[in-house]
């Protein structure tokens, strides 16, 4: 049996509209079509990596009405393990996405059932998360949640990865027991207080977060690639040029493709490999879950694109 990934976060159901552009305050646009897709950075995460071949767990709240229905029965096609999902009595979570012609987005999250988690809910599922190798968790489920699965993940000895979005502050104790903190350019920004325009911005900004006890920041840089910055020095991961069609979900495919490698055992420079392979192959298509590749598909794109991660 493969080592457990455990995620704990959000489950939303996605609402796209594809425009031109994005609309001004006070405009109004015409958009070019309208979709929905299952999505929520936890459940993202949550399939990306069993898509790669992950023994997946997700803990969650969803509602009981239809989106709920949904989004269950996609988790479970998926081959994720849901025996933690609650069904409660709220909607559930909602995401409003505005993808414009260059695929780039913009996200509205209605937290609901998402935002019902309580810290009781992962007190009682103490042993679950003691017995995973790996645990994944983003900020769109309450704060006091996440810090409370962080430190029994701690002690217990997991590999602990934080993804920081939506960008919030966090304490320094819950950031000094992450083993890698996944945050994207304006997340650090507000983690660090410090600007991220520009990649010595980005050096500077992570050396506050390393001087206050951070381990490892993985920091994803959409089409500029991805940066490890810890305490011996800088891992460069360069992007794989694709074509964008949309851009959601692109961290989450990337932080699924790490949790399923370091799962694995996998090498981190391979590990960021993967993970950076995933994410490009999720911004050709569009959707969020719908976009995630799967292992084969993975393994073929990197038979493909030689990439080098370098070293410093
Ligand atoms: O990271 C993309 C996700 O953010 C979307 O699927 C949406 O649900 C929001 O959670």
């Amino acid at each position: 049996m493969k080592k457990k990934i455990l995620v704990i976060g959000s489950i939303n159901y996605d609402l796209v509209v594809f425009t031109p552009r994005h609309p001004a305050p006070g405009e109004t646009i015409i958009g070019s079509r309208f979709q929905t897709f299952p999505g929520g950075k936890g459940a993202n995460q949550a399939v990306a990596a069993a898509r790669l071949g992950g023994n997946v767990q997700i803990i969650g709240n969803i509602g009981q009405d239809g989106f709920g229905e949904e989004l269950l029965e996609n988790l479970c096609i998926n081959q994720v393990d849901t025996t933690c999902i609650k069904r409660v009595n709220d909607s559930s979570g909602t995401a409003l996405i505005t993808v414009n012609a260059d695929g780039q987005n913009s996200i509205v999250v209605v937290p609901g059932a998402n935002a019902t988690l309580g810290k009781e809910d992962i007190e009682g599922l103490r042993d679950t998360i003691q017995s995973a190798a790996v645990l994944v968790v983003q900020l769109e489920i309450p704060l006091e949640v996440v810090t409370q699965a962080i430190d029994i993940a701690y002690t217990a000895g997991l590999i602990i990865l934080l993804n920081p979005a939506p960008a919030m502050s966090l304490p320094q104790e819950t950031l000094q027991k992450v083993t890698y903190l996944i945050p994207n350019e304006s997340e650090l920004a507000l983690l660090s207080g410090l600007p991220t325009d520009d990649l010595e911005g980005c050096r500077r900004a992570a050396q506050v977060l390393l001087s206050k006890g951070c381990n490892q920041i993985v920091l994803t840089r959409g089409d500029q690639g991805a940066f490890v910055f810890n305490q011996t020095g800088e891992i460069f991961v360069p992007s794989f040029k694709v074509p964008v069609v949309d851009t959601t979900a692109a961290g989450d495919a990337f932080i699924g493709g790490l949790a399923a490698a370091l799962a694995d055992g996998i090498d981190l420079q391979i590990a960021l490999l993967r993970a950076s392979a995933a994410g490009a192959l999720a911004v050709t298509k569009a959707g969020a879950q719908t976009s995630l590749p799967d292992i084969t598909e993975l393994d073929d794109f990197l038979k493909k694109h030689k990439q080098e991660v370098k070293t410093h």
